[in-house]
């Protein structure tokens, strides 16, 4: 946040500002407190803003005109055009007229298409010295007595450069915003003004007319009277100012028209229900808007719009040493969250699950089952509530269904998607578009299905509704409980008897899930199969907690001299607990307590305590079992005497990061002899170092090297951390809790 205290070098000669309403006296007035320009001019024709502006501090000099200053300005100038949209063109022309071509300008209007138009027209084309922006900050005051220095503290400024424009003006300009505090993105000119329709000229024209409406009404006094909490909430926009929302209205005309036509359409749709009573649409409505906002609210912080749409990137500065004491539950098990939302959106009925883990993946199935018009309430402290639709009760989704970084929801959800009467499109970020989706193509493409990957076998997956799938044997060629998901799946909407065989046992939270469902699935060795053409009734699902968060606090136990950690209500699904059976092995204590079953899944407490530890080679038969605990087992091999063999592991190579070559490329930074294999890992136990690792952005990666820390001789720090919240909210929080000295910093 700007501060008088801390200024900075100057990064500009001059800083001239045209017009001083609220946004260009806010800039002035920071980059004169943040001493970021050796002289900050307003321009104004007004000379009652000038006098006030001079008197106030925002600006060291003012003119009444660009022309009395424009031969003075040249290159490491920089003229800001913070008049209304429709203004910026006049400004333009006097820039074109007066400007040398060193001169930097920017301007600060809502609207840049309009802008761009302008410039070219003037220009003949559009001038390198052009940095079109817009900061997406502001209030309803305006005016120059309205100017606030941190106005753009942690907002986002948008900047549309085109291709002509100059790289060093681009440079100055985001020098200023960044100086005065602001997060600066560059964005498509185009995709920009349309979402800016969206997201904030949409919100404003709907508050000029519920405000005008009401105001027209004869007994209005009465009715602002009474009109509290809604009312005030809903409106406080339209106390803006009404030449800037005249001039956005007009300039962003075709944005606008299209999103204020759905809007109508909406409405009207909303006033017949209401005439003829439609409960269930009113219901549809403001179930699935309130939980999107709260989902918005989630994953976007509360700070929506003045929030980067992604956060800052985020490292984990760890200290060496520390302890591993304490008494904790980790969040719900990923795997079981997944598939609850999934089953319960396709039995009838209203499932109940409770410990969902509200992380990002299994937010992303909640999103997904949403778009596809399922009503989900929560998640709130973990509770969900499913309105279940039945097998065939989805609806088209009007957009791809994005699924982020989960690898688990893109290959479950192609398996249902396959069956249903309408075309998909499943899209996921950088990491999950490089992961190989073939293995559930190849088998969805034997049972008829028509799916389409990228080049290369990536997502993103285009799937076509309305084929009849059949039923299949199915070898398959990994241990996959993914895959072994995803056929399963689709074989609830063949005629038949679909089958699996693993050529390991892999998790079955999907077979026992849906038997949890009331529909039979049968294990016979290592086949899995179900017939389709049945149904699925709703029930309750308790979600305990997931062994694969678990394990980084068994190893932190496991590695440090009289460490004692109780883990509660963890699941212990015996397709799970490699962890448990490689660490006993390598001499950790674990002992587990108050075991039961709930909902079909074996639960326990489990108790880890210092032991020394011995390197072993790990049973392949193992692998499967703690597929997502190697980068954190690797950490337990680093600090064991003698020499840990890993092989038959190569499915670690197409995780979040190939997870074999990422943490031996962190152990050896750490000083730890660590040689990749194709299918495995060799690791010789020493003293861990210090230094930088990064997680690749890969959750466990992050989790693992910050485990690592507490048998470090010095700090480590993890680079790029954000995507621990996919899957483990909460571990930093926790980490603390058990005497790990961690904090976050900003990348
Ligand atoms: C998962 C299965 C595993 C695991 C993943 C979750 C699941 O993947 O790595 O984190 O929920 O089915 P594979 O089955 O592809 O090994």
């Amino acid at each position: 946040m700007p501060n008088n205290s801390q200024q900075s070098a100057p990064i500009l000669n001059r800083l001239v500002v045209i017009g001083l309403g609220l946004i260009g006296s806010s800039l002035a007035l920071a980059a004169r407190e943040q001493g970021l320009a050796k002289q900050v001019v307003g321009i104004s024709r007004r000379d009652s803003t000038l006098e006030l502006a001079l008197e106030m501090g925002i600006i060291d000099r003012s003119e009444q005109s660009l022309e009395a200053i424009a031969a003075e300005l040249g290159a490491g100038d920089l003229v800001v055009i913070g008049v209304p949209t429709l203004t910026v063109p006049t400004v333009l022309k006097d820039c074109h007229r007066l400007l040398a071509s060193d001169v930097t300008i920017t301007d600060v209007a809502s609207v840049k298409g309009s802008v761009i138009s302008a410039a070219i027209e003037i220009y003949g084309s559009m001038p390198s010295q052009l940095v079109p922006g817009h900061p997406i900050a502001g209030s309803e005051k305006s005016g120059v007595t309205a100017a606030t220095a941190n106005l753009f503290a942690d907002h986002r400024v948008i900047l549309t450069p085109e291709a002509s424009t100059d790289s060093n003006h681009l440079k100055l300009v985001g020098d200023l915003w960044a100086g005065v505090g602001a997060i600066v993105t560059a964005m498509d000119m185009r995709e920009h003004d349309e979402i800016l329709a969206a997201t904030s000229h949409l919100p404003h024209f709907l508050a000029y007319s519920l405000v005008d409406t009401l105001a027209a009404k004869g007994d209005n006094r009465e009715i602002f009277r009474y009109a509290a909490g809604g009312f005030r909430d809903f409106t406080r926009i339209a106390a803006s100012d009404p030449v800037m929302w005249r001039d956005i209205a007009l300039a962003n005309k075709d944005a606008i028209l299209v999103i204020l036509d759905q809007v109508m359409d909406n409405f009207n749709q909303m006033r017949a229900a209401i005439e003829g009573g439609d409960q269930d649409y009113l219901m549809d409505v403001f179930t699935r808007a309130r939980d999107a906002r709260n989902h918005f609210g989630k994953i976007l912080d509360s700070k929506a719009l003045n929030s980067p749409m992604t956060e800052k990137t985020i490292n984990y500065r760890v200290a060496p040493g520390g302890n591993a004491q304490g008494d904790i539950r980790v969040p719900g098990d990923k795997s079981m969250s997944h598939r609850s939302i999934m089953l319960g959106s396709l039995a009838s009925g209203m499932t109940e699950v409770t410990g969902f883990l509200e992380g990002e993946d299994s937010l992303a199935t909640l999103q997904a089952f949403r778009d596809m018009g399922v009503i989900i309430e929560g998640p709130e402290q973990g509770r969900v509530a499913i309105h279940g639709v039945g097998l065939h009760g989805l609806k088209a989704p009007s957009k791809p269904l994005y699924l982020g970084n989960s690898g688990t929801s893109i290959r479950l959800l192609s398996g249902l998607l396959a069956g249903q009467s309408f075309d998909t499109e499943l899209t996921g970020d950088s990491s999950l578009s490089g992961r190989p989706m073939g293995r559930v193509a190849n088998p969805l493409a034997e049972m008829g299905a028509v799916i389409e990957t990228a080049t290369g076998g990536t997502p993103p997956l285009k799937i076509k509704g309305g084929q009849t799938l059949k039923p299949i044997n199915y070898a398959m060629p990994m241990a996959s409980a993914q895959v072994k998901s995803c056929v399963l799946l689709a074989g609830l909407y063949t005629q038949g008897q679909t089958s699996v065989v693993e050529p390991a046992p892999t998790r079955d939270h999907t077979e026992r899930m849906l038997r949890g469902f009331g529909y039979s699935v049968t294990t016979d060795g290592s086949t899995a199969s179900l017939s389709g053409g049945g149904s699925l009734t709703a029930t309750r699902i308790d979600v305990p907690a997931d062994i694969s968060s678990a394990a980084f606090f068994m190893v932190a136990a496991a590695i440090v001299p009289d460490s004692d950690i109780i883990l509660r209500h963890v699941g212990v699904n015996p397709t799970r607990v490699g962890v448990i059976n490689i660490l006993r092995q390598m001499g950790t204590s674990i002992e587990l307590s108050n075991e039961i079953e709930v909902g079909g899944e074996p639960v326990a407490d489990i108790r880890v305590r210092y032991a020394p530890l011995k390197g072993i080679t790990i049973p392949e038969g193992q692998v499967p079992l703690a597929i997502d605990e190697f980068p954190v087992l690797f950490v337990a091999a680093s600090c064991a005497e003698g020499e840990t063999v890993l092989t038959g592991a190569e499915e670690l190579r197409v995780k979040e990061s190939d997870r074999i070559q990422s943490m031996a490329d962190g152990l050896v930074t750490l000083g730890i002899h660590a040689q990749p294999t194709s299918d495995g890992i060799r690791i010789v136990g020493g003293q861990l170092g210090s230094g930088t690792v990064a997680s690749h952005d890969d959750h466990r990666i992050a989790m693992a090297f910050t485990i690592a820390a507490l048998r470090a001789s010095g700090e480590i720090l993890v680079e790029d951390c954000n995507n621990v919240a996919t899957s483990f909210p909460d571990f930093v929080g926790l980490a603390q809790q058990v005497g790990i000295s961690i904090s976050l910093e900003s990348a």
